[in-house]
C-alpha cells in the first residue's frame, strides 16, 4: 500500500516540525521529487529558526505553521492553515514530546511527583496527539491510502518496564499508545485506507535526550538522518493490516 509511490503528489503534515526528530523528517521529504506540499508546526519561535529559513529556501514546497498543541484552539487555528491549501494528506507524524525543560526532569521517585508535572506530559505527549487525530480525520480520508504515525517510545511499554522511573514520561507514552490504537479502531471504520501506528525511533541525538546519553551502549545512540531513514522504511512498508500496531525502529512490533 506504499505511500510513497511516484505517481502520487504527497501532502504530509509533520507535527512538531521545528526540531529534533521533526525537523530531519521535514529535510527528508523535501528530498522527494513528487513531494507536492509538506506542512511543518512549530512552537516556540525561538526554535524555529532552522523551519522559518528552510521554509524561505523551499517556499513553494514548504509552510511552516504555528501551532502549540496544549491548545486545541491552536490545533484548530493551524488545520485551517493546512485546508487553505490543501484537503487531502497522505502522511501525518507527531513528532511533538517533552522529557525534560529547565526544572521540569523526569521523576526518579515518587517523592518527585508533581500534579502539574504529569499533566505537562500527558498534555503534550498524549493529548495533543489525539486532538490532531481529531481534526485531521477528513484529511485522511480520501481515495489513496495514508498514514497517521505518532512517535512513541519504548519506555511507554507497560510489559517492558523493567526499570521504572520517568513515571511521567513512561505514562504519557503508555497513554499515547493506548489514544493510538483506539483511534486505529476508529480510523479503520471512518477512513479505512488510513493505517494508524506509534513508532519507537530508539535512542536518537535531540536536546530531549542529551542529558541522558551517557549510558547508551555503543552504537544505539542514532543521529536524526539515520532514525528518519529506519522510520521512513518502515512507512514505506507498512500495510493495511499493520493498523494499531507499535513499531520499533528495526521495524519489529513491540508490546503494549
Ligand atoms: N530523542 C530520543 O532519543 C527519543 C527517544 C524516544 C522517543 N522520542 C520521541 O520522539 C519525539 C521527538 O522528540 P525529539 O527527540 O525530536 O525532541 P525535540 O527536539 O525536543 O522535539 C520535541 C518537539 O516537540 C515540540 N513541542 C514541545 N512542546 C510543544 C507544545 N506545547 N506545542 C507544540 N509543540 C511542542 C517542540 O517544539 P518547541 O521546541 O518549539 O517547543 C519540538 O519541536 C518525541 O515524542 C519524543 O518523546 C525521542
Amino acid at each position: 500500500m506504499s505511500i510513497f509511490k511516484s505517481h502520487i503528489p504527497l501532502e504530509i503534515l509533520i507535527v512538531g516540525g521545528s526540531s529534533g526528530i521533526g525537523l530531519e523528517f521535514v529535510h527528508h521529504f523535501l528530498q522527494y521529487p513528487n513531494l507536492n506540499h509538506l506542512y511543518a508546526t512549530f512552537h516556540s519561535q525561538d526554535s524555529a529558526n532552522k523551519l522559518i529559513s528552510l521554509s524561505q529556501k523551499y517556499s513553494q514546497k514548504l509552510s511552516p505553521i504555528s501551532m502549540d498543541i496544549t491548545a486545541e484552539k491552536s490545533i484548530e487555528k493551524g488545520i485551517k492553515e493546512v485546508s487553505k491549501k490543501t484537503e487531502t494528506l497522505h502522511l501525518v507524524i507527531y513528532c511533538v514530546g517533552i522529557l525534560h525543560k529547565d526544572e521540569f526532569q523526569p521523576e526518579k521517585s515518587l517523592k518527585q511527583i508533581s500534579e502539574q508535572q504529569l499533566l505537562t506530559y500527558f498534555q503534550i505527549n498524549s493529548i495533543g496527539a489525539v486532538l490532531i487525530a481529531k481534526h485531521i480525520l477528513p484529511f485522511l480520508r480520501h481515495s489513496e491510502h495514508s498514514i497517521f504515525a505518532a512517535i512513541s517510545a519504548k519506555v511507554g511499554s507497560i510489559e517492558d518496564n523493567f526499570l521504572g522511573g520517568w513515571y511521567g514520561y513512561r505514562a504519557s507514552k503508555a497513554a499515547l499508545n493506548m489514544l493510538m490504537k483506539t483511534t486505529s479502531i476508529e480510523y479503520s471504520r471512518r477512513s479505512p485506507k488510513t493505517v494508524v501506528v506509534a513508532l519507537h525511533p530508539g535512542t536518537t541525538d535531540t536536546e530531549l535526550s542529551k542529558p541522558f546519553q551517557k549510558n547508551v551502549p555503543q552504537g544505539k545512540l542514532f543521529s536524526t538522518t539515520k532514525t528518519v531513514n529506519q522510520l521512513v522504511q518502515i512507512m514505506k512498508d507498512l500495510k493495511i493490516g499493520d493498523n494499531g500496531k507499535f513499531f520499533s525502529w528495526d521495524g519489529t512490533t513491540l508490546p503494549w
